[in-house]
């Protein structure tokens, strides 16, 4: 397995939290502790948060190489959506990256796989990295289903792409039950299912494209486990949560990658 094929991403998945004010502080304090460290050759640092904060957040963040993200986004260019973002308003604010089928959003607002692919299609129209992101639940885990679940998940998550763009993707498998539950998968349970996805993209594109997307575990990663996780051969970096709102650990999971 070559990692060299193909980016380390950490992102951090800030979800409801930051005022715009917050967002500034804590933008500042994890640009601060990432000066000096070389990142640039090997690892995409990307901190993806609240809408109304990446205004801020960019302009806090200028001169550096910590990218902004996302965290959803409509699939219409524009329109009568009240409440809805659209990726060209995005990519004008400099947003690069957008968190698209998060469990949360799945759970709480309905999404399916087929909305989840619009949004990751509307993304990439307009040059924005989609980070998928797919996973079980603990009954389906506990039901044996996860190949089966996470399977799904992607191919309908991906349907319809052209090579080049699954090539532009970055999925995030998000075990539901290792979600802010301090309870993370096991490296071998992440590697299992992330070395899955990457066969999955290997039987619909071939094994070159495959080798060049990037995979993401997400779920109760911290500084105290990262290393680990992001040591398998099909772990390409990690969506983080909780453990992103505090730049200490948040550059400390960005060092385990490096
Ligand atoms: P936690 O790191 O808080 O478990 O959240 C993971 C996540 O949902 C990232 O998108």
């Amino acid at each position: 397995m070559d990692k060299s094929k193909r980016r380390t991403v950490i992102a951090g998945n800030w979800k409801m939290n930051k005022t715009p004010s917050e967002a500034r502080t804590l933008a500042c304090e994890i640009a601060k502790a990432l000066e000096g460290l070389d990142t640039c050759d090997c690892v995409d640092v990307v901190v993806c948060v609240p809408f109304v904060d990446i205004c801020t957040v960019a302009e806090a963040l200028k001169g550096t190489r910590i990218k902004i993200g996302a965290q959803n986004v409509h699939f219409k260019k524009s329109g009568a959506y009240t409440g809805e973002i659209s990726a060209p308003m995005l990519a004008e604010c400099g947003v690069t990256h957008v968190v698209v089928g998060h469990s949360e959003r799945r759970q709480y607002f309905g999404e399916t796989d087929e909305v989840v692919n619009l949004r990751a299609k509307a993304a990439l129209e307009e040059g924005i990295t989609p980070i998928i992101c797919v996973g079980e639940l603990l009954a389906e885990r506990d039901a044996g289903i996860t190949e089966e679940v996470v399977s799904r998940q992607t191919k309908l998550a991906l349907a319809g792409f052209s090579a080049d763009e699954v090539k532009r993707t970055i999925i995030a498998y998000e075990p539901v039950w290792a979600i802010g539950t301090g309870r993370n998968a096991t490296a071998e349970q992440a590697e299992e299912v992330c070395a899955l996805i990457r066969n999955i993209i290997a039987g619909l594109h071939g094994k070159e494209i495959a080798e060049a997307v990037t995979i993401q575990y997400g779920g109760s990663m911290k500084a105290g486990n990262a290393a680990e996780l992001l040591a398998q051969p099909d772990v390409d970096g990690g969506l983080i949560g909780g453990a992103s709102l505090s730049a200490e650990e948040f550059v400390e999971i960005v060092k385990a990658a490096l």
